[in-house]
Formats: C-alpha cells, structure tokens, sequence
C-alpha cells in the first residue's frame, strides 16, 4: 500500500461518507482524496469539488495529484435516475467509460466500480439470484450499471486494467440519509422512528429486498480491493448479500425496541422499481474467491442501528 494515493468520486454520498473514513485509515489521512461535486456537510482533511462530466479536468486530477487508485461511487440511483434517464446515462455511464479510459492511459493500479441489485430485472431469479443469470433491467440506473460492468470486464481482459466491483443490495446506515433509492425506507424508517415515532412507507408492507448493513459494507469493498488479483476470477461486480427484508419485518422489529413506533403504507412509483428486483443473492462466487461471509442479519443490525441513533 505504500506510496498510494486514492481518490473518491460521489464521496459525499451514503457509502462515501463512510468509506472516506475506512480508506484514511488504511492509507493515512493525506494519501485520501474525497471529491464531490458539492461541500460535505463534515469537514473532511482532503476534500475537493470535482465534477465527473468534466473529463478532462478529471484526467488532469489524476495526473496532478498522483492517483493510483479511484473508488467511483458517483452516480444517480434507481429512483431519481428515471426523472431523467438520458442524463443519468450520461453521469452513470459515459463518465464511467472516461474513467476506465484515464484507467488505461495513466495506468493506474485499480478503479472500484460500484454496481447494484438494480441490475437484476423481471426475468431474473427472485430468490438466491445467481451470479450469472437473465439481467434485463427496469430502470436506467440498472442498465447503465449493468453496462459498466460488461466494460469494467472489457477494459480488464483488452487492457489489463485491474477494475473490480460489487453488486450493493440496499444499504443501511445511521451516518448520512441516502437520496434518490429505492431502497432508502430501511434507512428511512430510523431517522422517521428517532423524530415521529411513525414512518409512511412508499412500499408494500410485504416487499422483501435484499439488504446490507454498512460495516459489512465495508468489509466487503476493502476485502475486495484488497484481495490478491489471482483470486479475483470476475471484472464484472460480485453478488454479495446480508440479509433480505421488508417494510414489515422491518417495523415489527423495530417496534420490539420502540413499542409506540407505527408504520403505514402508501407505495407510489418505486414499488414497481421493487417488484422488479430480486429477494435473496446467491454470493458463493465472493465466498468462494475472497472469503466473503456477511456479519450482522436483520436482528443484529437492527439492535445496533437503535444503539446507535436512538438509545
Ligand atoms: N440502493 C439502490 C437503490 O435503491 C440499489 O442499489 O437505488
């Protein structure tokens, strides 16, 4: 790891915020740059206004600050992405190909491709979702990341760029709300219990998504990028699972700790996002090449979640 130098782009989001703090661990404060395109609402030691689109100014970034390595967490999701599919083409994919072509060209030693239970679609296995399957996705954040794994896998075997990634399902966290999900309830519904004690779910009670909890998170995006690359048999992403869930398995646990907490229901245009998506991963393909093996199910996540914002 010496003489890394990482930088992270969308670093203000959900999985940023916390991966920012992960990596200045591991590689000292000074070798971390976060980038996004707004100020963070926590000071962060190296922090700089980036705009993907802008490739060039990307490129010289690159150069300039000596990257050897880029976590690539910008992107638009599910939910916000069909407000405008053509632009959410434009920042989840055409940048994506810029990076990987700036990957190429300055030989950098690995990018990080984040990618999604989004890509799974109506044809696709609803319970223990295969690593490899039918991927006709329903919305255009899934297709632009669907379509950024087949490159990741192109630039890999053309090129030999080390590009790996993941197959997030929905990601629970106490630090930052997510925007823009469809997954976003699970989150949701803490900061909701914390403030009302009540949350109006824009789901179906029985909607059951896969889910993970934010340190197994982390633990499978730095096992990953620290794995040895002869382990590594896929440039694509890797399916990687926690635990499934839904609105109301969800609520009732939550209720066990907070008995006055009440949910109710009214599914608007995600439910259909959802019903599109599948229940349970199949991961045996992260188990078998880099040991993955989640920590915390629903209860244990939930306990601490509780601990964390509300106890
Ligand atoms: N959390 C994402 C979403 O809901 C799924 O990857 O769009």
């Amino acid at each position: 790891m010496e003489g890394d130098r990482i930088l992270l782009t969308g670093a203000n989001g959900q999985i940023g915020t916390e991966l920012t703090i992960e990596l200045q661990k591991i590689y000292g404060e000074d070798n971390v740059i976060a980038t996004d395109i707004r100020e963070p609402s926590e000071r962060i030691s190296r922090f700089e206004i980036l705009d993907i689109l802008d490739s060039s100014k990307l490129d010289a970034f690159i150069a300039e600050n000596k990257i050897s390595q880029v976590y690539h967490l910008a992107a638009l999701l599910s939910s916000k992405g069909e407000e405008n599919p053509a632009f959410t083409w434009k920042l989840n994919f055409d940048a994506y190909i810029k990076l990987l072509e700036i990957g190429r060209d300055r030989q950098l030693k690995k990018i990080f491709f984040p990618s999604t239970i989004g890509i799974y679609g109506p044809t696709t296995p609803k319970r223990d979702t295969p690593q490899n399957s039918s991927f006709e996705p329903a919305t255009v954040y899934g297709i632009s990341k669907f379509t950024g794994e087949l490159w990741s896998d192109y630039f890999n075997k053309r090129y030999g760029l080390d590009v790996r990634g993941l197959r997030y399902p929905g990601v629970i966290s106490h630090k930052v709300r997510p925007a823009g999900g469809t997954t976003d309830f699970a989150v949701e519904i803490f900061f909701d219990a914390r403030e009302k004690s009540s949350y109006n779910c824009y789901l179906k009670a029985g909607t059951r998504l896969p889910m993970m909890y934010m340190p197994d998170v982390m633990k499978a995006t730095l096992e990953l990028m620290h794995a040895d690359r002869s382990s590594i048999s896929t440039s694509m992403a890797y399916n990687i699972h926690g635990f499934s869930l839904s609105p109301e398995e969800l609520a009732a646990e939550i209720k066990s700790y907070l008995p006055d907490f009440e949910i109710s229901y009214n599914p608007d245009h995600r439910q259909a996002i959802a019903d599109s998506w599948t229940e349970s991963i199949d991961d045996s393909l992260a188990r078998r090449d880099w040991s993955w093996n989640a920590e915390y199910d629903m209860t244990s996540m939930v306990k601490d979640m509780i601990e964390q914002m509300i106890k």
